[in-house]
Formats: C-alpha cells, structure tokens, sequence
C-alpha cells in the first residue's frame, strides 16, 4: 500500500532543493546548458544542445554515443580547443569561457592533458618516446632537465612501456604508441586526462593494454580520466559509463561491486540512470519509451518514493 505525500512534505521537499548548493559545486569538470552551433556555408549545425555533465575529481568514466552526438565536440571544449556557444563549462576551477588566451595555453599544458584517437597525431616522429615525455614540461619550464628525463622514465615504466624509452614511434607498436601518449598527457600531472576513442585504431588485446594504463594512471596518480569510446568492453570497464545523443547527457549507467555475503563470490550491478536537468526534464530512453509505445505525452503519478509514468491513458480522438 501507498500513501500521497501531504503538502507539508512536499513543501519541506522543496525548501530542501531550494538550500542544495549551486550545481557542480563540488565537480572537478561542470558542463551546464553546454551550446556549440557550427555554421558551415550558412548551415548551422547544433553539435551540443545543452548538454549538462558533471564529473568529480578521482572518477574514471566513459562517454558513449552515436557517430555525430556530439562527443568530439564536447572534449575539444573540454581541452580548451574550441570554445562553446552558450553555457557554462569549468574544469578544474578554470572558466573555460572567459579565460584569455593566456590562460587557455597555460590551461592546455598543465591542466588537462589529451589523448587522440589517431596514433601520429599524439607523439612527435623525430623524438624517442622519453624526449617526446619530456617536452611538454620543458615548454611549462617545469623541473630541471635531469629532473625531466627522470619523470619521462618514471612514467614509462608506470605504463610498462620502459623498454620504448629510446624508440621513436615508427620502431613502436600501436598500443606502446598511445601508452606513450599517456605518459606524454600526463607529464605535467595535470587534473584531467581527456582521450578521444584512444583505442579505436586498435585490436581489442591492445585496446585492453592502453585502457589498463588509463586506470594505472588513475588509480596510481589519482588522475580523473574522462575516455570517449565505441568500445563495449572499455565502456563495461568502467563504473560510470554516460551516454550523449543529439548533443546532450541521456542516460548514464553506473556499475557496482557486491559481494555475496554467503559465497563471497563479487558481481557488477549495473543500473541505469537518467539526467534530470534543472528544469526538471527528464529524457526517457527510446527502447522504454518504445516498449510502452509512449509518445507525445505521459502520465504522472507522484508516489511517495518514486514517480510512477505510465502510457497515455486518456481518450483521443
Ligand atoms: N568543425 C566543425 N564544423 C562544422 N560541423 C562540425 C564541426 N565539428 C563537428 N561538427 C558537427 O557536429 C556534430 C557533432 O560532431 P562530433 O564530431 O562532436 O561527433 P562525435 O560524437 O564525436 O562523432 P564520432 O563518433 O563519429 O566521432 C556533427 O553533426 C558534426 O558534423
Ligand atoms: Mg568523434
């Protein structure tokens, strides 16, 4: 049985909601309402649509979605590239909007560090893989040489990729190539590592290896690692996986261990959530929506825990 909220709790409902603090802020990375419209020869194209995301310090999560969501678009902001529309977006305490560009290349050498999908596009052909480590902090004059060539090496090893300290990237393997993208990302310790389908020219026993290294350097460096990929088994690796479409935040899932106290045998639940935004929206996922037949319009019911939708059950002509 069921009882209806009385008034009296949903007004100390909404008092609450009303003292939460502002959004995102205690998130490491906070997209709010994130906009960014292309015009291309007088056709505009909304790439981001609103998205709001947040992401606290220390997470490794997974961005999915389809080709065109707007995926790329949204870690281009986030490394400073490319500036949104409308919105707001911070990352580590830096307004990704008003910063001057100054601040911007100051923001990509040592607050975020980045991942391409394209092997050649990481490293630079006529460095050795520990030159290539060293060189983002020689451009931030960070430590001294020897000092430098110590951490290259360090983080080389941290990746086991220590025997590619002297290589170039042609004398190196597809998956040693992004491991020492990692450590070049990471030369600066910055507070976000950003990868964009890091492992997607490559099969799935080296995929494995390069996404071990994202999690060696979150779990070792404490590093937030946010990975955009099509890969199932990277998305399943994670315990937070968030899906865009049509250029916002849809679903996301989020997995977690549970230990049978009779076995002791661990599963992963996963369950799958959808974003509320601010103004209370809620985007439903299609294969629900559809299995309901919903559409148009649904109906509500507040229960005392949980919100109850069901099909359209009025009559229409
Ligand atoms: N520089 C640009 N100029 C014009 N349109 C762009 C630009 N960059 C992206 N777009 C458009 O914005 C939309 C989102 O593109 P985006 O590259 O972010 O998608 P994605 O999710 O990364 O896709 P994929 O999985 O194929 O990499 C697409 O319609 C794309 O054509
Ligand atoms: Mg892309």
């Amino acid at each position: 049985m069921t009882t209806n909220p009385t008034l009296t709790d949903l007004a100390a409902r909404a008092q609450a909601a009303r003292n939460r603090p502002t959004y995102g802020h205690d998130a490491l990375i906070t997209c709010d309402r994130l906009v960014r419209i292309f015009t291309t020869d007088g056709i505009e194209v909304q790439a981001l649509q609103g998205l709001d995301l947040l992401v606290r310090e220390g997470e490794l999560m997974a961005l999915v979605g389809a080709s065109g969501s707007g995926k790329s678009t949204l870690m281009n902001i986030l490394a400073g590239l490319d500036t949104p529309t409308a919105g707001a977006a911070r990352v580590a305490g830096r307004d990704l909007l008003s910063m001057t560009a100054k601040d911007r290349l100051a923001y990509r050498r040592a607050t975020v560090g980045f991942v391409w999908q394209q092997t050649s596009r990481n490293l630079l052909p006529y460095l050795t893989a520990a030159q290539n480590i060293a060189l983002p902090m020689q451009l931030t004059g960070r430590g001294r040489r020897r000092r430098q060539s110590e951490r290259a090496l360090e983080l080389l090893e941290l990746l086991e990729v220590g025997d590619c300290r002297d290589r170039r990237p042609h004398q190196m393997s597809g998956g040693q190539q992004q491991r020492v993208a990692i450590a070049v990302a990471l030369a600066n310790d910055p507070a976000v590592l950003l990868a964009d389908e890091p492992t997607g020219e490559l099969d799935s026993h080296t995929a494995e290896q390069v996404f071990a290294a994202f999690r060696t350097a979150n779990e070792q460096l404490g590093t937030t690692v946010v990975i955009v990929t099509h890969d199932q088994a990277v998305a399943g690796e994670v315990r937070r996986t968030v899906a865009i479409r049509d250029g916002r935040t849809s679903t996301e899932v989020l997995r977690r261990s549970e230990v049978d106290e009779v076995t002791g045998d661990e599963t992963v639940v996963a369950r799958e959530y959808a974003m509320l935004d601010r103004a209370g929206r809620l985007q439903l996922p299609a294969e629900y929506t559809e299995a309901l037949g919903m559409r148009d319009r649904v109906a509500l019911e507040l229960e005392p825990d949980h919100i109850a939708i069901w099909p359209d059950d009025s009559e229409h002509e």
